[in-house]
């Protein structure tokens, strides 16, 4: 064996060893590192919600007036004047605010540690009752019947989705028929623009969604795949949302907001 080889034999058996070490510890240290990270971002993520309302608040008011006029496909809901609302990550429940007094809720996120959070927030709406939360990706909501919901909510949750279609059909299967798609999401914005190629850059380098931690994208086309999902009827406006206040508000402006109808 030449004095070469002796030397790699060494080196493969000492750091073989430290990186088969480093690869064991980080197996059997993930599940503890993924908790952390989701008690982390549940604080986190809550406070920039309480912050994005600030500029967002006046557009989801005006966007959600339109569910009194809903009417529940539940018999026994109808009866008194109720629907039942489906939001999908409804994190804190920094939209409980903007919803009807009529409402009847199913929440839906996949980070837990939003509970004790989303339980404080629910405590200042006692007119609004809460049917159920689930801990579960939108991806798949088994746990929620077919037709069942009157309404479902998104704001600034597709755009941290990997398989929006999937989310999109799981919506339109829990929908009553004729139910409605309520959504305010931000968006990539307009091709050629300064600010559209700094989104590509920051989403694809994978930089930005390791920023947020929560796989958010700048560069999504959330609208185009609403009007792919195959809803009877889409409306779907294009607006800023904005404050000079933090820097994130410049990268995420554009946005839609609308009502599509299963
Ligand atoms: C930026 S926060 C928005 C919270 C709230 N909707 C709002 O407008 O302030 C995104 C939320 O979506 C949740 N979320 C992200 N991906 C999800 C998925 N695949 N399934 C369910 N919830 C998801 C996150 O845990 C988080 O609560």
């Amino acid at each position: 064996m030449s004095q070469l080889d002796v030397q790699m034999k060494g080196w493969v058996s000492t750091y073989g060893g430290i990186l088969l070490f480093l690869f064991v510890l980080f197996q059997l240290t993930k599940g503890f590192l993924r908790r952390y990270r989701d008690k982390l971002f549940a604080k986190g993520e809550s406070q920039f919600s309480e912050l994005y309302n600030v500029p967002a608040g006046p557009t989801k008011a005006k966007l959600f007036e339109s569910m009194q006029d809903v009417q529940s496909a539940d018999w026994s809901l109808k009866n008194k004047g109720l629907i039942r609302i489906l939001e999908i990550g409804c994190g804190n429940g920094a939209n409980l605010k903007y919803f009807p007094k009529s409402a009847r809720l199913v929440m839906v996120d996949r980070n837990e540690f939003y509970r004790p959070l989303l339980d404080e927030n629910l405590k200042k709406f006692p007119h609004l009752h809460l049917e159920k939360v689930v801990y579960c990706s939108a991806e798949d909501m088994r746990q929620i019947a077919s037709d069942s919901v009157d309404v479902v909510v998104s704001t600034i949750v597709l755009c941290s989705i990997d398989h929006v279609s999937a989310v999109l059909s799981e919506i339109k299967r829990v929908l009553a028929p004729g139910g409605k798609f309520y959504f305010l999401e931000h968006v990539m914005a307009n091709e050629g623009t300064t600010l559209c190629t700094v989104q590509k850059l920051l989403s694809v380098s994978r930089i930005w969604p390791a920023l947020c931690g929560n796989g958010c994208r700048l560069d999504k086309r959330t609208d185009v795949f609403i009007k792919e999902a195959g809803f009877s009827e889409i409306s779907i406006n294009r607006l800023d949302i904005y404050t000079d206040k933090m820097v994130v508000f410049k990268l995420i402006k554009h946005h839609i907001a609308g009502v599509a109808t299963k």
